[in-house]
């Protein structure tokens, strides 16, 4: 991987297009993944399509309980936390070692937020108000031990001006919690700025990578971030339970989780009462026994991820949403998500309120969604698309979130929008009014 393909928002790789012959390994995947012989599937931002190799890795889960019982945990289930940590590691280009596994980003977020004490002078958080909810309610929870928050307001409820973030953090600043892609909107943060702010007046930055890892190229190593996060439900296809957590490894050393338990110990299996001698390496941000089956799970998908590379997975990315966008306005729907295909991660988010009302589509330069986006019109259209098998979500302010990863085919993006303006135009969303979300 070049240094311009790591560039950590992505745009350097948008320069390149996929070449056919690349396009044509990327095709030929979908073999792997049962799912996309009987669906549209264009909710990777949501929960990305299981390899069959899946089936083969419980499979080797089960037979080691099954047969090698209590022995399992010394043939490797201990080790997992490290050795599935260093197959993201190669992905986010971190040095072997710097990410356990855990088992969510709240989990994560909440093991990096008791390494502090929230005592003035230096006792904000900064984050915007585009953080995904559970990061926010992390660290709300830190006001009632002394922590200030400063939340930055977006203006348009799509994106955040990096200078608005940079202005708030201040010396009094001790945490930026934020999202390196927005879950709304897919708007790509400019991390390096904002880190390297943050280390000017000598604050730390917890970067949410959710949504851009597996899909957006960054290094870990190059942004220089203090802690990241993510999980392996979305780009990474590795299913739920998996989350991760990097620490930067000049500081591993300096913190001491409160919350913490036995795994975290310098020496778990000498089982030493009274307080915590915490390990010297990652597994100090550690708890209690690992998630096992999670990590059997996210194996498969993280290899095929790594064999890829996600370069040219952003390559194929930036052009994908670039022609869905196109399309759907073209189809008279509206698109909220960003203009600018270096300032966007996956995902290409669609409003089709103008078409439903009759009216002209647009898109704002910002991405600002346009004339009054109907929640309840996009939520229905959603649940109809899902009865033809074609799979995306709604998010309310947002719009309908498509996001085709590596793959998912031209044709895919086209039929979905097709369905979108029949379901709108023949008013068959108004037969899939409410129900369960996702
Ligand atoms: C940016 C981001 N962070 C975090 C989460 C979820 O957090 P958790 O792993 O705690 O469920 C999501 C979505 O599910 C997300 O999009």
């Amino acid at each position: 991987m070049s240094a311009a393909e790591k560039s950590p928002n992505g745009s350097a790789a948008s320069s390149a297009a996929t070449t056919a012959a690349e396009e044509a390994e990327l095709l030929a995947r979908r073999a792997d993944y049962p799912i996309l012989a009987k669906s549209t599937y264009l909710i990777s931002h949501s929960l990305g399509a299981m390899h069959r190799g899946v089936f083969d890795s419980m499979q080797e889960y089960a037979r080691m309980w099954a047969e090698r019982g209590i022995r399992s945990w010394a043939e490797g289930w201990w080790a997992m936390p490290g050795t599935t940590g260093d197959l993201l590691c190669d992905i986010l280009d971190a040095p072997r070692g710097s990410i356990v596994m855990q088992q969510n980003v709240s989990v994560t977020q909440s093991i990096v937020a008791s390494c502090f004490d929230y005592k003035p002078p230096r006792n904000k958080i900064v984050y915007t108000s585009l953080n995904f909810p559970t990061v926010m309610y992390v660290w709300e929870a830190r006001a009632r031990e002394g922590a200030v928050i400063r939340e930055v307001a977006s203006p348009d409820g799509m994106t955040v001006p990096t200078e608005l973030l940079l202005d708030a953090i201040d010396e009094q600043t001790l945490l930026v919690p934020i999202s390196h892609v927005l879950y709304k909107s897919a708007y790509l943060q400019d991390a390096k700025r904002i880190i390297e702010k943050a280390h000017s007046v000598g604050a730390m930055v917890v970067l949410d990578c959710y949504q851009s890892a597996g899909t957006v190229p960054f290094s870990l190593r190059e942004l220089e971030v203090d802690f990241a996060c993510g999980g392996s439900v979305k780009w990474l296809c590795g299913g739920p339970g998996a989350g991760w957590l990097y620490i930067r490894p000049d500081l591993r050393e300096r913190f001491e989780p409160k919350v913490t338990g036995w795994m975290a110990h310098e020496a778990p299996f000498d089982f030493v009462p009274g307080p915590i001698r915490y390990a010297k390496s990652s597994y100090r941000y550690l708890h209690g026994s690992p998630a096992v089956p999670a990590m059997f799970a996210a194996k498969p998908g993280y290899e095929v991820i790594r064999a890829i590379g996600v370069a040219k997975i952003r390559r194929k990315s930036q052009r994908q949403t670039e022609l869905l966008r196109r399309e759907a306005l073209a189809r008279g729907l509206n698109v909220t998500s960003p203009v600018d295909p270096a300032r966007r991660g996956g995902t290409i988010t669609i409003d089709p309120t103008p078409l439903a009302r009759g009216g002209a589509a647009g898109a704002g330069a910002s991405g600002a969604a346009g004339g009054g986006l109907d929640d309840r019109l996009g939520a229905a259209v959603v649940k109809a698309l899902a009865a033809r098998d074609i799979l995306v979500d709604f998010r309310p302010g947002a719009g309908i979130r498509v996001s085709p990863h590596f793959y998912n085919s031209d044709d895919e993006l086209k039929l979905c929008l097709d369905a979108v303006v029949e379901i709108v135009k023949t008013r068959d969303y108004e037969k899939h009014q409410g129900g369960a979300a996702y």
